[in-house]
């Protein structure tokens, strides 16, 4: 389990570990942005990336001569915003993430942000799909119900398209959930994991506390911890804004992200028995009728190892699935076709 706590040190210990013919290059697309910026910075700190390329529409070249000066061994390399510029942050990379686009601002949900950032992920996906089309493509920016699909339909339309490389980063909600729940046991979030399955976004996000260490959670206590699992987001842009800086999660979900670029890293360094969840074209489409589903998913090198099954729920997590599946039929459908959900 990757926690907080553990992060840096787990880093430094593995510094010396990782052998030096492995190389891996690190693109992130919007770096220079609330999430991208602590993000570059957690991955200079990750000894098993070797190339890190910072893109931005602004900015780039700036946070890339900051983040350099870390001591670590890494090559960090900043890119202004040009179609040759784009190329060169792109070629050779192992991981693409994306966290471009713009955040949501109070009362709005994620679904509202289509219209901009829709465009904004679809055009550097074609980027993308043209210069680093083996690379493992992280989705941040939001809706991820529907920016990845739309990805996938970039990806299709060029032909490379390969479901194991595609990712909607949903590992925030997880992160979130191991450490409510902790909150109210009273316990090391460190041990404390939460499968949470469906899309990223509100009621689409379903913590299946049933196969948490604290399945007989129950009543008022469950329902309040479920809603705070599905809208913590919402704390943090509330919070921000009243403080007057605005956007959405930031540091919290460069960790996220920062978190699920090392597991796939670990993965394709040969590491076996990683999981993280993350929303991907899932074959639990026979059972929930929607083509893409976040789920607990084994990380090999290709990317997607293997999805498991959901595995047993109770009468209350159907419910909270059924009504999961209607909103993400629609944000998925939004960017390509669904079927209605059978439930
Ligand atoms: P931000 O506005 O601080 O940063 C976005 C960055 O993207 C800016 O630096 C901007 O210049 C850049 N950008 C815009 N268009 C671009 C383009 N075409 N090419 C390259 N860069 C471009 O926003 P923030 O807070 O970093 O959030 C980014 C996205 O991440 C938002 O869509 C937000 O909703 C999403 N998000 C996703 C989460 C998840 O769990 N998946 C959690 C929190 C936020």
């Amino acid at each position: 389990m990757f926690t907080a706590r553990s992060a840096f040190s787990t880093i430094g210990r593995r510094a010396f570990s990782v052998s030096a013919h492995q190389s891996s290059k690190v693109t992130i697309l919007g770096a220079a942005g609330g999430i991208g910026q602590p993000l570059s910075l957690l991955l200079k700190l990750n000894p098993r990336v070797t190339d890190l390329a910072l893109y931005d529409i602004r900015g780039g070249p700036g946070v890339a001569a900051d983040v350099s000066h870390v001591n670590t061994k890494s090559k960090v390399t900043g890119y202004d915003p040009a179609p040759e510029k784009l190329k060169a942050a792109l070629e050779g990379a192992e991981i693409v993430l994306i966290p471009a686009g713009v955040p949501r601002k109070p009362g709005m949900s994620r679904d509202d942000l289509f219209k901009t950032n829709a465009s904004i992920v679809r055009d550097l996906a074609k980027a993308a799909a043209d210069y680093a089309p083996n690379a493992k493509l992280l989705i941040i920016s939001n809706p991820v119900n529907s920016t990845v699909p739309i990805t996938a339909e970039v990806f299709k339309a060029k032909g490379v398209y390969n479901p194991k490389r595609l990712f909607g980063v949903t590992t925030l909600d997880v992160v979130r959930a191991s450490k409510f729940i902790s909150e109210i046991q009273g316990t090391d979030p460190a041990g404390e994991e939460v499968t949470v399955v469906g899309g990223h976004s509100g009621v689409t996000i379903v913590p299946l506390l049933s196969q948490s260490n604290h399945p007989s959670i129950d009543g008022a206590t469950r329902d309040a911890l479920v809603k705070r699992i599905q809208f913590g987001g919402d704390e943090v842009v509330q919070a921000k804004s009243s403080a007057g800086s605005g956007g959405s999660a930031t540091l919290s979900m460069a960790f996220a992200g920062s978190r699920m670029a090392d597991s796939l890293l670990r993965a394709s360094h040969g590491e076996t028995g990683v999981f993280e969840p993350a929303f991907v074209q899932s074959p639990l489409y026979k059972d929930y009728g929607c083509e893409f589903f976040s789920s607990r998913i084994e990380l090999g090198p290709e990317g997607v190892k293997e999805i498991h099954p959901v595995g047993k729920v109770n009468k209350y997590e159907e419910g909270l699935i059924a009504i999961a599946l209607n909103d993400l039929a629609a944000n998925i459908k939004k960017a390509r076709h669904c079927d209605t959900p059978p439930i």
